[in-house]
């Protein structure tokens, strides 16, 4: 069941170095560069059309692309932002699969710039993202499903403390085909102490990476 109620504009939201704030039209254009930069990097983990359709990401404007993900506000269908290092656009943070009536749930995928990589920028951002989802939008459940191949993404949620639920078979097309994916789930009101902690460092400025 969809969430059935359009979504106020987040405000951003900052620990320490990284933030997360909505996607703005302005953002078309560094956001553009860093696909294209990163292509390499990205395509392996990279969400694909079964059909083979689909444009290479970052390759055309992304501008309309940003407004169609603006609009998913007032549909009340994903809440997309962006993560920010020292204010500098550095990836892609998404809320999606939003479920309203008995499910209350939601997912979160993203990603991070290879020139960004390894500071605690997406356990960081995910953390931000996590309070936002329970206490903005007052969501019950969250899921983060992954490639067992990922190992970086892998250790995100690690790091976080999210539970292992099991493994979802062909799940996502990603990278040209069906893939298994490990899923994470953390519920409200039983946030790891790990989670709280990473935020907590990261706010502190004192984040052992
Ligand atoms: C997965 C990803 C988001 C992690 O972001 P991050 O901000 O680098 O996260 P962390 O700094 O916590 O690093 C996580 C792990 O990445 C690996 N890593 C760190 N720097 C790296 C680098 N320069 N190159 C490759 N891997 C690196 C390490 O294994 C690290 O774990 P460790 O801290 O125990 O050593 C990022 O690697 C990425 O965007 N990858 C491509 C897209 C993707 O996989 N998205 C997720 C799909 S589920």
């Amino acid at each position: 069941m969809p969430l059935g109620r359009e979504i106020d504009k987040p405000a951003p939201r900052l620990a320490g170095r990284v933030g997360i704030r909505l996607i703005r039209p302005r953002d078309a254009a560094p956001l553009a560069q860093l696909l294209t930069h990163n292509r390499s990097w990205l395509t392996r983990w990279e969400a694909t059309h079964p059909s083979g359709r689909g444009p290479v990401p970052g390759s055309g404007s992304m501008r309309p692309v940003i407004s169609i993900m603006r609009k998913q506000l007032r549909a009340g269908t994903g809440v997309p932002f962006v993560i920010t290092y020292d204010g500098e656009l550095v990836g892609q943070l998404s809320i999606a699969e939003l479920s309203g009536g008995a499910l209350q749930s939601s997912q979160i995928g993203y990603w991070v710039s290879q020139h960004a990589a390894g500071r605690g920028i997406a356990p960081t951002a995910v953390a931000l993202a996590i309070d936002y989802i329970f206490n903005e939008l007052g969501l019950h459940r969250i899921e983060i499903c992954i490639r067992p191949e990922n190992y970086a993404s892998l250790r995100v949620v690690e790091k976080l403390g999210l539970e292992y639920e099991g493994r979802r078979a062909a799940y996502i097309h990603i990278d040209g085909g069906w893939r298994d994916h490990d899923c994470f789930v953390v519920v409200r009101g039983n946030l790891p102490p790990q989670l709280t902690e990473f935020l907590r460092q990261a706010i502190a400025g004192e984040q052992k990476i």
